[in-house]
């Protein structure tokens, strides 16, 4: 098998996107658009990847610092898609084997279309192979101009006639190329366009006149190709990933009943048997069991939920785990650490943050629980505090198996209520509650008989 590179095209400004942002850090399916374009990448596991980067290239760097093997080159400043590949000439130039160049704003390409190009080109020993597509609206895109079946030219819409414009193939700026004769081609690539930019489809006609083999390789699925260029695009593209997320997900027996307002990242997992109510957000690396029922409006991030978990309106769950059997809801907040084990409740009004909730218990109320480990079948009355804070540090509370905690109550961290004990509704809790006992810290009751009435003479 030849030796295969990749070098991502992701220099650009995306001045059409109107943004300060770089047009690929723009989210997709919860993954910046250039995490997408690395992952089909990686597919073909190459022996080297290399990034093109330029405008605000250390937000990129910095965005990808997890990516330890990737390279990058600069561009500076950025003069057309030939100028930005070849910067990638003194890390590429004497490489063997084949490049495939990629688009940091084309995010769907699928690895199995990947591979079929990069097979086309070396079964066919073609020094450049085009990946094209046929679109109903190819306003935008490069038009694959042809002659006798076979690709000459590449032109582009702002330079093409109107009869070229009706032209529904087009460049979907994506390539394989070998790497051999390629950056010495790249250098004779002439300026062209409004802004004098050296276009890397401008290459088509210098092999051809070389004599040397160029070839298309066309995508049957036109989104695969799909580049983003304005806010626009990226909507639109996210309503197809989406639909197909949602697709995939209802193919294997999860209910959405409102697919249009349902928004689930590509990397989330459902199980079967659970039905997802209108306008739910699931995020990141979220799994979700079988048979759950989560409720509109709900929002979960980076989270796992077992089976049999039933989600309320209007929640939204962070870095958290639900055991099985688990309900939250309506209106809680699980912040980041949250773990509920099996059939543990949180109720209304509830924020919990780093803290476990043993098995069967409960927090049913207007309640915040934070640093805190709550042990099994534990009962927090309505409007539980926990005070982690002592404005410098936080501190942990330890509730244990059985404890029945009163409304009202404050728990002054570090604090521990043992096994079984009580505490009394409306306390102050400042010390440790020993196993068995109950502890009551207020203040006490005192009525005065007749006060109403004494006071109303005096007026
Ligand atoms: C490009 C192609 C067009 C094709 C379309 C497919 C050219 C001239 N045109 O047009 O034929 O149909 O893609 O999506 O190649 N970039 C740089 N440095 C630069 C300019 C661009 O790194 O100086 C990068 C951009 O960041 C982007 C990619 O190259 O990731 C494509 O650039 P863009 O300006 O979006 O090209 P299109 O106009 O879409
Ligand atoms: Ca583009």
């Amino acid at each position: 098998m030849n030796t295969r590179h990749v070098i991502v095209l992701a220099a650009g400004k995306g001045t059409r996107m109107r943004a300060r942002r770089p047009k690929v850090l723009h989210r997709l399916a919860g993954r910046t658009l250039i995490e997408h374009v690395l992952r089909s990448a990686d597919a073909l596991s190459p022996a080297t990847t290399t990034l093109v980067v330029g405008h605000e290239s250390d937000l990129i760097r910095a965005a990808l610092a997890h990516h330890p093997h990737l390279r990058f080159v600069e561009q500076e400043p950025q003069l057309g898609t030939a100028h930005a590949l070849l910067q990638g000439r003194p890390v590429l130039d004497g490489a063997k084997g084949n490049l495939v160049v990629l688009s940091g704003d084309v995010p769907r390409l699928r690895a199995a279309t990947l591979t079929a190009l990069l097979d086309t080109h070396e079964r066919g020993g073609n020094v450049a192979t085009v990946l094209t597509t046929t679109l109903k609206r190819p306003y935008g895109y490069g038009r694959v101009l042809r002659s006798e079946g076979e690709i000459v030219g590449i032109v582009e819409e702002t330079d093409a006639t109107a009869e070229q414009r009706k032209i529904g193939e087009v460049n979907g700026g994506i390539y394989v190329f070998a790497i051999e004769p390629l950056f010495d081609a790249l250098t004779q690539i002439p300026e062209a366009g409004p802004k004098r930019e050296r276009y890397l489809p401008a290459i088509v006609p210098i092999y051809r006149r070389q004599g040397l083999q160029v070839w298309t390789f066309t995508a049957t699925d036109p989104d695969e190709i799909r580049g983003i260029n304005s806010q626009t695009e990226l909507a639109e593209m996210s309503t197809i990933v989406r639909q197909s997320k949602n697709e995939e997900l209802m193919a294997a027996g999860v209910s959405i009943e409102d697919p249009a307002t349902t928004y689930i990242d590509d990397d989330v997992s459902v199980g079967a048997d659970t039905v997802i109510h209108p306008g739910v957000t699931l995020e990141g690396h979220t799994t979700v069991g079988e048979r759950c029922e989560v409720h509109s409006g709900v929002r979960v991030v980076n989270s796992s939920l077992g089976d049999d978990v039933t989600v309320r309106n209007h929640c939204v769950i962070a870095d958290s785990h639900l055991a099985s059997g688990a309900q939250v809801g309506p209106f809680a907040h699980l912040r980041p650490g949250s773990v509920l084990e099996s059939r543990a409740r949180v109720g209304n009004f509830v924020e919990l943050k780093k803290t476990t909730l043993g098995s069967g218990s409960k927090a049913n109320h207007l309640s915040y629980i934070g640093d805190s480990t709550v042990g099994k079948d534990v009962n927090i009355g309505a409007g539980t505090i926990t005070c982690n804070y002592d404005g410098t540090h936080k501190h942990q509370t330890t509730l244990g198996d059985g404890v029945f905690v009163g409304s009202g109550t404050q728990l002054v961290a570090p604090i521990t209520v043992a096994k079984d004990a009580y505490v009394a509704a409306g306390s102050c809790i400042t010390e440790d509650v020993p196993s068995g006992a109950m502890a009551v810290a207020r203040g006490r009751q005192v009525n005065k008989p007749g006060w109403v009435e004494k006071r109303r003479r005096s007026e």
